[in-house]
């Protein structure tokens, strides 16, 4: 794998094609796992409609906010009509930052709310991911085109401009009801702030409504269900981590850590930047289990055999004092993540990182949206999982990892310009759409106590039918998946409370 030609590394992507290996990009990456934030949904339970329908939005503009510009592009949206029946409403999906997966007209949990309501669906690819692509390249001066306003603005053309495809599908006057999980439920949540015109309510699932640079809260958040999978877990980690650190300087254990962890190469001990890299890589262990504990999802390349993986099968692994000192138990909670995701070796290496980021081609793997998301992050939300609220994490408190590590990735990426704008852009972000104190009306916001990205969750209970739902114990877009036997009763009441509430407000 380590070949020199970048053109060859390129090359041997496309033949493999599947971009559930890219080459040195984490397991997740600023929140988002390869394939993007929301899983598909799995093909099982109630819900199987036909097949749906890939359809083009040709008369998409390339900049809503310059006349001047008269660009224009297609934008890639699937439809399932065989619920619907005459005077229902439109169900609209927003996709995030990710392909759209067609997956989501046949199954889950919109599937029996459309039901209920005779709805028409609809899911809409967002710019610059999947198919849906404005400009022919990925690169800085393309990217500029991509962010949450521009998408907004495509998502009332399409709906609501002068070719909507309401008249189409002879759905004029019909009520909207907008769908979204975690970025794209921001996005739908937005919509309604911004666009209440169009919209008769949203579902804004694990949607992540304050923009900050340092989101110290993701770990914490991690840490704290550690703590209550097993209240050892994260003082076993902390020693790991200790460990790795003392051991970090002296060759021989270096040696022996390359073999322990499955290395796809030898730590560069010189390099200082390098540490934050392959301390991330333990992070991302737990992060990645955590933000999707026990949800019934299949993430992009995991197998259904292995959803025994939880939060709490790691923490087993680091409390078994038959497995040795913890750094030995973490050695092992991290060959169960390899072969999870079935990965040879932990990628680490901070360079070889930077080098698959800059690539701005369409068929490049990291077009699958991984570049695109880090574009976002650095210019518009921030969101970098950090070890900054030291006492509250068990990643480590001695070295750091904090923010900043992450605006150095922006600016070797895109260049120095972007060293922590995203400080600003956050700024700017929060005082566009109001951060924890938008407004809006006819809202419901469901998420999981368990996931990270609830610390973020939009929170205000004083704005009349704007209804924030913690389902305790849940994790990211746990609602979103159709319902299934072992649902918690919360799970099972948020799910009725978002259908009655879709019921009230197309009404
Ligand atoms: C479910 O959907 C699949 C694929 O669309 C189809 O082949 C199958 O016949 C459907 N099953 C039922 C019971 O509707
Ligand atoms: C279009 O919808 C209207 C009511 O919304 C209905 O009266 C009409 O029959 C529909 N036309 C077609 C072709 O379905
Ligand atoms: C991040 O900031 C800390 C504290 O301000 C500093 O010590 C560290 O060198 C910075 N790291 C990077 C990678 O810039
Ligand atoms: C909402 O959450 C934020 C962040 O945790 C907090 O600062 C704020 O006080 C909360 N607001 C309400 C109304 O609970």
């Amino acid at each position: 794998m380590a070949t020199t030609g970048h053109l060859q590394i390129g090359l041997l992507f496309i033949l493999l094609s599947s971009w559930g290996t890219l080459g040195w990009i984490p397991i997740i990456f600023r929140g988002r796992p390869t394939g993007g934030m929301v899983g598909p949904p799995q093909p099982s339970g109630p819900g199987n409609a036909s097949v749906p329908v890939e359809l083009w939005f040709d008369l998409q503009i390339v900049d809503h906010f310059n006349a001047a510009d008269q660009r224009i592009w297609s934008q890639r949206y699937f439809v399932n009509g065989d619920m619907y029946e005459l005077g229902g409403p439109i169900f609209l999906m927003l996709s995030g930052e990710a392909e759209a997966d067609p997956a989501w007209l046949q199954y889950g949990a919109w599937i029996e709310y459309a039901k209920t309501h005779n709805a028409f669906l609809i899911l809409l690819e967002h710019r610059f991911y999947g198919k849906s692509r404005p400009l022919g390249d990925i690169s800085l001066e393309s990217l500029q085109f991509l962010n949450s306003r521009q998408a907004l603005a495509d998502v009332a053309e399409f709906i609501g401009g002068e070719f909507s495809i309401r008249d189409k599908f002879n759905l004029t006057d019909n009520k909207l009801i907008v769908f979204g999980g975690g970025y794209a439920g921001s996005l739908a949540a937005w919509f309604r702030s911004k666009y209440p015109q169009f919209v008769d309510g949203v579902v804004a699932s694990s949607a992540p409504v304050f923009a900050e640079i340092d989101f110290k809260e993701y770990l914490a958040v991690v840490s704290d269900v550690m703590e209550l999978s097993s209240p050892t877990c994260n003082q076993n980690v902390n020693e790991a981590i200790v460990t790795i650190w003392q051991w970090w300087g002296q060759p021989d254990k270096r040696e022996k850590m390359f073999q322990m962890f499955q290395l796809c190469d030898h730590i560069d001990h010189d390099s200082t930047i390098e540490t934050y890299a392959f301390f991330n890589a333990f992070a991302y262990n737990f992060e990645i289990i955590a933000q999707y504990n026990k949800v019934n999802r299949i993430l992009q390349g995991v197998k259904e055999q292995d959803s025994k993986v939880t939060l709490e099968f790691l923490c087993d692994i680091m409390s078994d004092e038959s497995r040795g000192p913890p750094i030995e138990r973490y050695a092992f909670v991290n060959a169960v993540v390899l072969n999870l995701f079935s990965k040879k070796c932990l990628d680490f290496k901070f360079d070889k990182l930077i080098t698959d980021l800059k690539r701005t081609e369409w068929t490049d793997p990291v077009a699958e949206g991984v570049r695109q998301w880090l574009y976002q992050s650095c210019t518009e939300f921030g969101w970098y999982p950090s070890t900054d609220w030291y006492d509250h994490q068990p990643f480590g408190d001695f070295f750091t990892m904090g923010f900043n590590y992450s605006c150095v990735q922006c600016a070797q990426v895109f260049g120095y310009n972007y060293f922590c704008a995203a400080e600003t852009g956050a700024q700017e972000t929060n005082l566009y759409y109001g951060g924890f104190y938008m407004q809006l009306t006819r809202a419901v916001f469901p998420s999981g106590s368990n996931d990270p990205w609830h610390a973020l969750a939009f929170n205000n209970t004083k704005i009349p039918d704007t209804v924030p739902i913690l389902i305790e114990g849940n994790s990211h877009c746990a609602d979103m998946y159709s319902s299934t036997p072992d649902d918690s009763p919360q799970l099972k009441n948020a799910r009725e409370t978002i259908n009655s509430l879709i019921g009230r407000w197309i009404s």
